[in-house]
């Protein structure tokens, strides 16, 4: 029997806010996760939810203004919050990488796309630029690039969309971090490209044992990677479990809407259902449930009282009124 690790990366209570004129605005609001080594943990959500932040979070690369108001961030153990910026530099890219939805943006025009994989490599892992351009080709030969030695010599530009988030996978995984960040990393792709982009990751996560902490408001595609969930709606976790009982069991009502409008393969329709409503700005967001506004099942106490997470199993829990309580 094996001993379970303890998990890669440990989020407690963690909240995000903005500072203004007014004071501070509350975007994110205790919500607590762990990622397992080699594991996926998916957060899903609507657009607003601050999956983002909470990503941005993680690197300390929150936007202008924005701040972790209080909570933990632990990478094995050893807390982020408030660690010098040299110090996170030196985590950045190496430990923990992340990949967003539009690589062109991260992309650098000027520089060939072989030597941005290599830039990586001599700035953590001391390698020669020699060495590490060498190493570059066989990371873009890893990704799926073909003909990589004349690839490497391209620009951006020259490349398709689906090749150059091969690219961007490429340079986060060159120094093989434990925990790679992706943001929607697919959602600007075609649904073919996509679901090569989606297999290319697993296969790279099974080689070099990487977690991964994957953000998408796509239900679909959180299936085909998540080991784990956690649900996001208007800056808090509202329901979290293993894939198996978020997909098949959900029980928070937001969830179970969500699910609902994911496409399926197995069932055509001819429109899909969308949750009436919005979420609520974090300025607007109510006294009680976030989502009460917008639930065929609330009852009085949802607006007047916030619901607890509830520990529904021992990997399962939801923080709704209507669940756990018979
Ligand atoms: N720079 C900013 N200044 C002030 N508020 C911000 C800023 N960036 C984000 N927010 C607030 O935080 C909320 C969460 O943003 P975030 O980008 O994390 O959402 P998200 O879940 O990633 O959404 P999407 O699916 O659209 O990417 C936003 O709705 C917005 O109200
Ligand atoms: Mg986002």
């Amino acid at each position: 029997m094996t001993a379970k690790q303890p998990p890669v990366l440990e989020v407690e209570h963690l909240s995000i806010g903005f500072e203004s004129d007014s004071g501070i605005l509350s975007v994110v609001e205790d919500i607590s996760f762990s990622l397992n080594s080699g594991e996926t943990l998916a957060l899903v959500g609507e657009s607003g939810c601050g999956k983002s932040l909470t990503a941005l979070a993680m690197l300390q690369l929150l936007p202008p203004f924005g701040k972790v108001l209080s909570g933990s961030i632990k990478l094995h153990g050893k807390e982020l919050v408030g660690l010098a910026d040299s110090s996170m530099e030196a985590i950045r890219g190496n430990q923990i990488s992340m990949i967003f939805q539009e690589p062109m943006s991260a992309l650098n025009p000027v520089f060939t796309v072989g030597q941005q994989v290599a830039e990586p490599l001599i700035l953590h892992k001391d390698m020669s630029p020699s060495e590490a351009y060498q190493r570059a080709i066989e990371m873009l030969e890893a990704v799926g690039i073909p003909d990589p030695i004349s690839r490497a010599n391209n620009y951006p530009h020259q490349l398709s969309g689906g090749m150059r988030q091969r690219v961007m996978i490429a340079i986060a995984l060159a120094c093989e971090p434990d925990i790679l960040i992706a943001d929607e990393p697919t959602t600007a792709l075609d649904v073919t490209i996509q679901a090569q982009i989606l297999d290319l990751m697993h296969d790279l996560q099974e080689k070099f044992g990487t977690s991964i902490l994957f953000i998408s408001h796509d239900f679909g595609v959180v299936s085909r990677m998540a080991d784990e969930i956690a649900v996001m709606y208007a800056g808090r976790v509202i329901e979290q479990g293993t894939a198996t009982d978020v997909l098949v069991e959900p029980k928070h009502p937001y969830t179970t809407a969500l699910l609902n409008t994911t496409p399926r393969i197995d069932i055509s329709v001819d429109r899909l259902p969308a949750i009436p409503g919005r979420v609520p700005t974090p300025a607007e967001r109510p006294q009680g449930c976030c989502f009460a506004p917008r639930c065929s099942l609330a009852s009085d106490i949802c607006s007047s009282e916030r619901p607890m997470s509830i520990q529904l199993t021992d990997s399962h829990s939801a923080a709704c009124y209507e669940v756990g309580h018979g």
